[in-house]
């Protein structure tokens, strides 16, 4: 019986080589983004093979409009809240802006804060060629490093907006290259955001290790959300590539409610919830 993602994997945390040998079965997988302890260990019970502290804590945590003021100090809490929710899941730390661009070194010293200071297993980076050398530092250092290509937001102003990444033929080709160079410089696994299905299936045929999609169509290896938007905690016009398997905020919104009208009414607290 071939051992799952899923089934077998139980006492211990998920390794990059569980997400080869995954990928190697064709066994879809899933990764939510995860920025604290209670949270985290839900999403470690239900099986989510892979939690990443997203530099999208930039937004759905700290308030930002983008992600780029985000700090490692910000996130390294994050991190180890995490880490601590979690006994199975790999905890991925994303680097966040101006954490690692500026040199190789950079990033080892702010890739090592996440792993000794935040337990976490492996980080997460923007880029393609212009940060192959930081790639190939850590992997060389012993950091299992996660790629991200498309649309990645971290260069929202040199893109102009939030669009679709990967058109044309031109950037079409740039991006496979982008995702070979990374795989060749180590990368355990590559994230495409935004970028049109055809190209994303492109990519994951011409890859071994596995990529992750977001927007990215139905033929990526595996697939990633913001937890808020896949759980309906974030309010307004979602993207169109995510789906809401819930409305928490909804729920949390009845519950506030209900609260507050009960201790106005005086029917909170009621006698079983007081000591004598
Ligand atoms: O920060 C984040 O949440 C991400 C995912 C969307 C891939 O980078």
């Amino acid at each position: 019986m071939p051992e799952t993602l899923y089934g077998g994997v139980q006492n211990r945390r998920i390794t990059i080589r569980d997400l080869q040998r995954a990928t190697d079965a064709h066994e879809r997988w899933a990764m939510l983004t995860a920025y604290d302890y209670s949270t985290a260990r839900v999403f470690d019970e239900a099986g989510v093979p892979v939690l990443l502290v997203g530099d999208s804590a930039a937004n759905v945590i700290y308030g930002y409009e983008t992600t780029l003021p985000v700090t490692v100090d910000e996130l390294l809490p994050l991190v180890r809240g995490v880490v601590r929710g979690t006994k199975r899941a790999m905890v991925v730390a994303d680097m966040p802006f101006g954490s690692y661009q500026a040199s190789p070194t950079q990033a080892l010293e702010n890739a090592a804060r996440f792993m000794k200071d935040g337990g976490a297993q492996a980080v997460k980076l923007e880029g393609g060629h212009r940060v192959l050398p930081q790639v190939e530092a850590l992997v060389n250092a012993g950091v299992p490093v996660m790629a991200h290509l498309g649309l990645t937001p971290q260069s929202v102003n040199a893109f102009g907006g939030y669009r679709v990444q990967g058109r044309g033929e031109e950037a079409a080709h740039r991006l496979v290259q982008d995702a070979k160079a990374m795989q060749q410089a180590g990368a355990f696994a590559v994230v495409l955001e935004v970028v049109p299905s055809e190209l994303a299936r492109e990519v994951s045929a011409q890859l071994h290790v596995p990529t992750i999609g977001i927007g990215a169509g139905p033929d990526c290896d595996a697939q990633v959300l913001v937890w808020q938007d896949m759980a309906g905690l974030r309010r307004g016009k979602a993207p169109r590539f995510v789906k809401r398997y819930a409305d928490l905020a909804g729920v949390l919104l009845g519950a506030a409610q209900e609260f507050a009208a009960d201790v106005r009414g005086r029917e909170f607290p009621a006698p079983e919830h007081v000591f004598h």
